[in-house]
């Protein structure tokens, strides 16, 4: 399929990037600028942003190759300034830095920036700056900060813009990426009925008539998987969900049931509650946490499946920011904040093939194609969930007592957020579970009890998030049920810690 390729030099915007272009119906991938694909369906290019500063020998450069394609090219903040410098610019840091709004101003026409306004809102973030232009490249607009904030070459129809129209802050952003796409006579063939397409041809071409086993978490991208597997594969497709006793309430029946009924699949739910909890007894360290739950996860799984002898694949709902994330280049590889527990173990312990037909497709994309095969809503907006699940929202040891007044107030939290239509303002809310004992009054008693604190979050990619701003009446609202209803809490506090300094979740 044609597609405009998104060279990542290492900015925490990169993903944005292609999102922008596939909302806009273009296919779009994204790599590493040391490690390009094949650039034979590439009919255009943007270059991301990056810390690097583009004058230093041996920092990252534009492959000769892109070069020497003719295709357009869009460079973004470093991405922009690595063009010019290549192209024979200068670029220089003056050692102050521009981040936030900006206003530019067009100075010379430019196909990039049709049919909008002389001025824009835009939004920055650098501290090195164009300079000098190559030659046969003009400035296009100027802001107070940059006196080349976007520049073209019209003839080979490279563009750079200082600032950063992917991020919505920049209002017009999608416009300008709109106009380059027209630049780059590109299909725009990225839709619902086309991505299912795709999926089932895949599915088609390796499974043939094998069986296939999905393990589902119940999350909105195993359950979309279930479905659009169900629809190629009927009976051929296996699915076991393992309850390990920390999801949330009614959470396993809610799934089982949901799929009998909406679409007619039939889940195998295995419950191992008790083999989790006692193997976690005494354990409080976060990470040891994980590896426990996701060692006995494969534990499980792996017995399970020797039920099924003759099943060849194993289907997985893997999604693009995962795959990107692994196979970053090095320098811009983040650093492993948690270790994430999914299946990534099975299938070579297993000896199965694995199917991830999702793996280049973004969460919203997910929503998308479950919205197209008519998955109710509360299935496609469900907040996502960890596969650790509560485990990683109790601080420190988890006990069954604990779980269960965790699952209570989760419940009431969760409940009483879709009741005042402030679930679908959320990307992720939840409550969690303090271990630490304070003083409280209920009726003429005092008590002494642990606390529970609730979290909800405002996030496009869960790599930066803000707090959601809950109206004051609500919580307390919240709270007051909270501890009326669970018993042996004393009260329950409200975390205001955006995404970074703090992590969404607690452990
Ligand atoms: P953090 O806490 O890293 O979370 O800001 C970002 C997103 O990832 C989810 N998360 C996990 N998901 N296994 C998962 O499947 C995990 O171990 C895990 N830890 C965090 C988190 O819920 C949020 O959506």
């Amino acid at each position: 399929m044609e597609k405009i390729l998104v060279v990542d030099f290492g900015s925490q915007y990169t993903q944005l990037i292609a999102r922008r272009l596939r909302e806009l119906k273009v296919y779009s991938e994204v790599c590493p600028w040391d490690e390009l694909p094949a650039l034979d369906e590439v009919q255009g290019f943007i270059l991301s942003g990056g810390p690097e500063t583009s004058n230093i020998e041996g920092n990252p450069t534009i492959n000769e190759s892109i070069l020497n394609l003719n295709k357009p090219i869009l460079g973004i903040c470093y991405g922009m300034q690595v063009l010019a410098f290549q192209e024979g610019g200068s670029v220089e840091n003056e050692g102050k830095k521009e981040f936030g709004y900006a206003q530019v101003s067009l100075q010379n026409k430019s196909s990039l920036f049709s049919n909008l306004d002389k001025n824009l809102d835009v939004w920055m973030s650098h501290g090195d700056k164009v300079t000098s232009l190559p030659d046969g490249y003009e400035t296009v607009a100027v802001s107070d900060n940059s006196p080349i904030a976007a520049f073209e070459n019209s003839e080979k129809k490279y563009f750079g813009l200082q600032f950063h129209p992917e991020v919505t802050h920049t209002k017009k952003g999608l416009e300008i990426i709109d106009n380059f796409i027209k630049e780059c006579d590109v299909e725009r063939r990225w839709t619902e009925e086309d991505i299912l397409k795709t999926i089932a041809d895949e599915v088609d071409t390796k499974v043939q008539d094998g069986k296939v086993l999905l393990a589902l978490s119940g999350g909105v991208d195993s359950t979309v998987l279930a479905s659009v597997l169900y629809k190629s594969l009927g009976e051929r497709l296996i699915c076991v969900m393992v309850d390990h006793g920390l999801l949330r309430k009614n959470e396993a029946q809610n799934v089982v049931q949901n799929l009998a009924e909406k679409i007619g699949l039939e889940v195998n739910l295995v419950n191992a509650q008790d083999r989790f909890l006692s193997t976690l007894k005494g354990i409080k360290d976060p990470e040891e946490k994980r590896k426990i739950i996701g060692k006995t996860f494969i534990e499980v799984f792996e017995e399970q499946a020797k039920n099924y002898e003759d099943i060849v694949w194993l289907a997985q709902g893997t999604i693009y920011p995962d795959v990107i994330e692994s196979a970053g280049n090095s320098k811009s590889k983040a650093k492993v904040i948690k270790s994430h527990h999914n299946v990534g173990g099975l299938p070579e312990r297993m000896n199965l093939k694995l199917l991830e037909p999702f793996r280049m497709l973004f969460k919203d994309e997910v929503r998308k194609i479950g919205k197209a095969i008519d998955l109710p809503n509360e299935i496609i907006g469900r907040h996502p969930f960890p596969g650790p699940g509560l485990g990683i929202r109790i601080i420190g040891e988890i006990t069954e007592e604990r779980c269960e007044k965790l699952r209570e107030a989760d419940h009431i939290f969760l409940t009483e957020l879709k009741k005042h239509d402030l679930y679908d303002q959320a990307s992720q809310a939840y409550a969690f579970y303090l271990p630490i004992k304070s003083v409280g009054v209920v009726g003429d008693n005092r008590i002494y009890a642990d606390v529970i604190g609730l979290r909800s979050v405002e996030t496009t990619d869960f790599m930066t998030a803000n707090v959601s701003n809950l109206p004051n009446e609500f919580i307390q609202h919240v709270s007051t049920r909270i501890v009326n209803e669970v018993g042996g809490i004393s009260r329950v506090v409200y975390d205001v810690t955006s995404k970074p300094p703090a992590t969404i979740e607690w452990e």
